[in-house]
């Protein structure tokens, strides 16, 4: 019976890896390492966040375990935390070829509330042997070799692309693993879902103003969209990964590169974006395109459905 089989040939997320790294046999022992630590990571933060610990608390574990996690799966050499000032160097002895960038906890002003909040990483490796400097994780974000987020929400899930498609893993609490359940994620080509905080609406510049007055009051004679927005960045990107449309935190003029991080937020979920048949534009450039210059700059994102994507950047490009 094809769903008995289902259930009992248990997809790991480990398995998975290894199967889809196998085209690589020097490498794949590796990868799988370092993506088990920050599992092991993912799922410390589960059950912190399960176990109902403030907010501070929270904020500072879920950073320190991470960091420690990474470092001692001796796979990498620079990590950039949005908890921490400093990227950590990780000392020689226990140095590989991996640099990790990560938000241990993004949506964290809503935790005391119960809403979703989760983690986001990406991972580069290191362009040839010599002393890590900060170029090395300052890369454009098509240089990434892996990126996901895990939302910690009604369940666990464990959403990762290696380059090759999206996959979405839930964590069985009983098994302590994650299981493939969502294979080969691709994004609706458009949607009907636009996501912002329109608090911000009085500060947006031109383009963003028209195009979520288009969301509201479409002229081409379709349904207006609908909005909705929780503030944490990972559930918002995960609805529009899975029902489609769009996600936008807009430059405006009280913050001329939006709030949201190049390194740990923009990047990772534009590689998931693009992975899934999606699109992420910066209202300049496509967002991997991007070259950081500081481990915390900031940059406007629009991400999502190819087609809602696509009506930002005309609206962009008309503005010049
Ligand atoms: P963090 O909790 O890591 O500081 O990030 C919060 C981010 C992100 O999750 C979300 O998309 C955004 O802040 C919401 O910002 P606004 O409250 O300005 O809408
Ligand atoms: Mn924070
Ligand atoms: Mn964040
Ligand atoms: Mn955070």
């Amino acid at each position: 019976h094809a769903a008995d089989a289902h259930r009992t040939d248990l997809m790991t997320i480990t398995r998975f890896v290894l199967n889809e790294q196998s085209k690589y046999p020097e490498s794949r022992g590796d990868f799988t390492i370092l993506l088990s630590h920050i599992v092991l990571g993912c799922k410390f933060v589960c059950t912190a966040v399960n176990k109902g610990e403030d907010q501070k608390k929270l904020d500072v574990l879920s950073n320190e375990v991470f960091i420690k996690a990474l470092v001692s799966s001796g796979r990498t050499c620079i990590l950039v935390s949005e908890e921490d000032e400093e990227a950590t160097f990780v000392e020689p002895a226990k140095r590989g070829k991996y640099c990790v960038v990560f938000d241990p906890l993004d949506g964290s002003s809503n935790i005391d509330c119960g809403v979703s909040i989760g983690t986001i990483f990406g991972i580069y490796m290191m362009k040839d042997v010599h002393e890590p400097t900060l170029d090395d994780v300052l890369q454009p974000g098509k240089n990434m070799l892996a990126a996901g987020y895990c939302m910690y929400g009604s369940s666990c899930t464990l959403v990762l692309s290696t380059g090759k498609g999206v996959n979405g893993f839930t964590l069985d609490p009983s098994l302590g693993e994650f299981i493939l359940t969502h294979p080969d994620i691709k994004i609706p080509k458009k949607g009907k879902i636009y996501s912002v905080n329109e608090g911000n609406a009085k500060n947006w510049d031109g383009p963003t103003s028209k195009y979520v007055e288009s969301c509201k009051f479409p002229k081409d004679g379709s349904s207006p969209k609908s909005l909705r927005y929780i503030g944490s960045m990972v559930a918002d990107v995960h609805r529009t990964l899975l029902y489609g449309g769009i996600f936008l935190y807009p430059a405006d003029k009280k913050s001329p590169n939006g709030k949201l991080r190049v390194l740990y937020e923009v990047f990772p979920m534009s590689f998931l974006m693009e992975q899934a048949g999606g699109q992420a534009f910066t209202g300049k450039e496509r967002a991997l395109d991007l070259v950081p210059t500081k481990i915390h700059e900031r940059a406007p994102i629009f991400l999502g459905s190819y087609d809602d994507v696509e009506e930002i950047k005309r609206l962009y490009a008309a503005e010049e």
